[in-house]
């Protein structure tokens, strides 16, 4: 289209017409196509969770509550153990989507199980990647979701502080879930006895300085921990020995974003 187009569409809009020659045209079969998700490059797409990006105003928690948001914290906290939560996941086969492709539960089991008893999460949103938008996309437009994730995973994982780690090239990242992080508090769905559960969990938000390394996560919480963004030797793994030495559950955006998925519609939600 170009600008010149733009009064031609503007009146078929109100008239709820379609402009047969600015149509989509199909590189394969040369047909013109009317609604982006008979283009074959959309039709089989299942949006799980981006898709509900186009249904919300990130800023609002209200708009995240009417589709359902911290349904899946409510059902979590207060009717099901943590054990049942790792269960869950480990059930539903989620892998982590920062690249490795660890199995999430299992990570989670480690990390419950590691005798100290003060333990941390950790969102990895440095999203390194060139040309990688995924974790922007998610934290930009639905932030809850991560958020939700989170607290969830802290409750099943037995930890009561959680950091996002986020580049501050992503601006709209970091305000956004800056701003869903205070409305969650005040709704209650963060802070102390969440939902009247006896749970307490607080998240802070850190800002990395543009080192793709400090992706990798043992780089990471050196970097949370004020030190030189350098990768460590494991073992020992963070689920034992992470932030500050204690045992430490570091999953990526998206990871985190599937679990309210998981609890609200069961293992089979989430693609693995
Ligand atoms: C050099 C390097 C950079 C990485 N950058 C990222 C990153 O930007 N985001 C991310 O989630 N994982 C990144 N990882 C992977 C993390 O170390 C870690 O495996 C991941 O955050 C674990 O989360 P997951 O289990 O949900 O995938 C990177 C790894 C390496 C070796």
């Amino acid at each position: 289209m170009q600008p010149s187009d733009a009064k031609e569409v503007l009146a078929s809009v109100m008239e709820k017409k379609v402009i047969d020659r600015l149509l989509y045209v199909d590189p394969v079969t040369g047909e013109r196509v009317v609604h982006e998700m008979e283009i074959p490059f959309y039709k089989n797409q299942l949006r799980l969770l981006i898709g509900n990006n186009i249904k919300l105003d990130p800023t609002s928690i209200e708009d995240y509550l009417a589709i359902g948001g911290y349904a899946a914290l409510e059902k979590a906290v207060c009717q099901m153990k943590p054990e049942q939560v790792v269960g869950l996941v480990k059930e539903s086969g989620l892998r982590g989507r920062g690249g490795g492709g660890f199995p999430s539960g299992n990570k989670w089991e480690f990390t419950r199980n590691a005798p100290d008893p003060v333990k941390y999460v950790v969102v990895n949103a440095d999203e390194g990647d060139p040309g990688a938008f995924m974790d922007r996309a998610l934290l930009e437009g639905s932030p809850h979701a991560v958020l939700e994730g989170l607290i969830i995973g802290a409750y099943a994982i037995g930890a009561h502080e959680g950091f996002l780690y986020v580049r501050q090239e992503y601006p709209l990242a970091v305000h956004n879930i800056t701003l869903a992080i205070q409305k969650a508090t005040e709704y209650g769905f963060l802070g102390k006895n969440i939902l009247g559960s006896g749970f307490d969990f607080t998240v802070e938000v850190a800002q990395g300085a543009g080192a793709f390394v400090c992706g990798e996560e043992t780089a990471l919480i050196r970097s949370l921990e004020g030190k030189t963004g350098e990768p460590k030797p494991r073992p020992p793994f963070p689920a034992v020995k992470g932030l500050w030495n204690k045992p430490t559950n570091i999953n990526n955006v998206e990871t985190w974003a599937n679990i309210p998925l998981i609890i609200n519609k069961g293992p089979a939600a989430s693609l693995p």
